[in-house]
């Protein structure tokens, strides 16, 4: 018999976080409310809490702290989204307007902190402080990337850099989600630092699959422009790598798309076909696979059961992915 999704497998757990979702980001202030729910009502695959419910369903911790905890993940989730559109300057997301693009820059801002806050405020009520100093470390360490990027908007950066970058922005939410469970339920740190080391390689692999999609899917698919971010000046993987691989004219390529912030002087096509014949892509997604078989090595360490299957599937899902 086939294995079910890894979401059917928490599906009525992940009903409960949408419920908690709802109920814990209405402000007294209504615009706050409508924004951070447009943003939620837009889609998204809920990866990060189903992380939170399967790594809690594998250790055996259950209980309305669980379902709290998978809220707070989408939460801040959401709320670095909103100030990311922001700081981007992005008109669409997941195919839709974004927030700011909706509401402006002023009013994101502050539901954004918002959101934020609420997030701690239905963390605190778990009474933890090991959890609210991971939340409280993982958000500084994400407002931090976030600097870091800006710095490095527009540049060709080390592989080092964008490496950094990816863990902070992405990479470093996965592995606090697959934590924070067992955390709560008082699990050796040995089980929550190989949670943590999984969710790392799946948050890195995730990262570097989108910015793969990026390059090559369809506008349709990404809900989004595509060759998004060379038009904001961010080098990933692949670009960096055909980069190093060019000759000057085709180094003078990117720069000139990164310097006009768009592809007016230089067609996308023309980076493209850039990056098909370096072999760029090629390898950048085998980088993903990578790291998607060191998350699947570091989960089947733990005792079979449906809930190990599915973040085992998991690492596969995420890479092979076409949106
Ligand atoms: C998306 O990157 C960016 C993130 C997921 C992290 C954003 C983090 C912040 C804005 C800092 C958090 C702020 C506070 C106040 C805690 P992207 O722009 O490459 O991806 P996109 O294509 O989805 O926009
Ligand atoms: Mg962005």
């Amino acid at each position: 018999m086939p294995r079910p999704s890894p979401f059917d497998l928490v599906r009525d757990a992940l009903r409960r976080v949408e419920a908690q979702f709802l109920e814990d980001t209405v402000s007294t202030v209504s615009g706050i409310t409508e924004i951070g729910q447009y943003l939620h009502a837009g889609g998204g695959k809920r990866v990060r809490p189903a992380l939170v419910l399967l790594a809690a369903a594998l250790c055996g911790v259950e209980g309305p702290g669980v379902i709290a905890l998978a809220t707070v993940v989408e939460m801040i989730h959401a709320a670095t989204l909103i100030h990311d559109d922001v700081i981007d300057g992005a008109e669409t997301r997941r195919g839709r307007p974004s927030t700011n693009f909706r509401w402006g820059t002023q009013k994101c801002v502050l539901a954004g902190d918002w959101l934020y806050m609420q997030a701690f405020k239905v963390a605190l009520q778990l009474r933890h402080f090991g959890i609210l100093d991971e939340l409280i470390t993982l958000t500084q360490a994400m407002v931090e990337g976030e600097l870091l990027q800006q710095e490095m908007t527009g540049r060709v950066v080390t592989r080092e850099q964008h490496l950094e970058l990816i863990e902070r922005k992405t990479a470093r939410l996965f592995s606090v989600s697959c934590k924070l469970a067992a955390m709560l339920g008082g699990l050796g740190d040995d089980i929550i630092a190989r949670l943590g080391a999984y969710g790392h390689h799946l948050g890195l692999a995730f990262q570097m699959v989108d910015d793969l999609l990026d390059l090559t899917a369809s506008a349709a698919q990404l809900g989004k422009p595509v060759g998004n971010d060379l038009r904001e000046g961010k080098m990933t993987l692949a670009c960096l790598d055909a980069y190093a691989a060019a000759s000057a004219e085709g180094r003078a390529h990117f720069e000139c798309v990164l310097r006009e912030r768009g592809y007016r002087s230089v067609a996308f096509d023309e980076i493209q076909a850039l990056l098909a014949a370096s072999g760029a892509l090629t390898r950048a997604r085998l980088e993903a696979r990578q790291h998607a078989e060191r998350a699947r090595e570091l989960i089947l360490l733990f005792p079979p059961s449906p809930y190990r299957d599915a973040l085992e599937d998991l690492p596969l899902l995420m890479v092979e992915r076409a949106s």
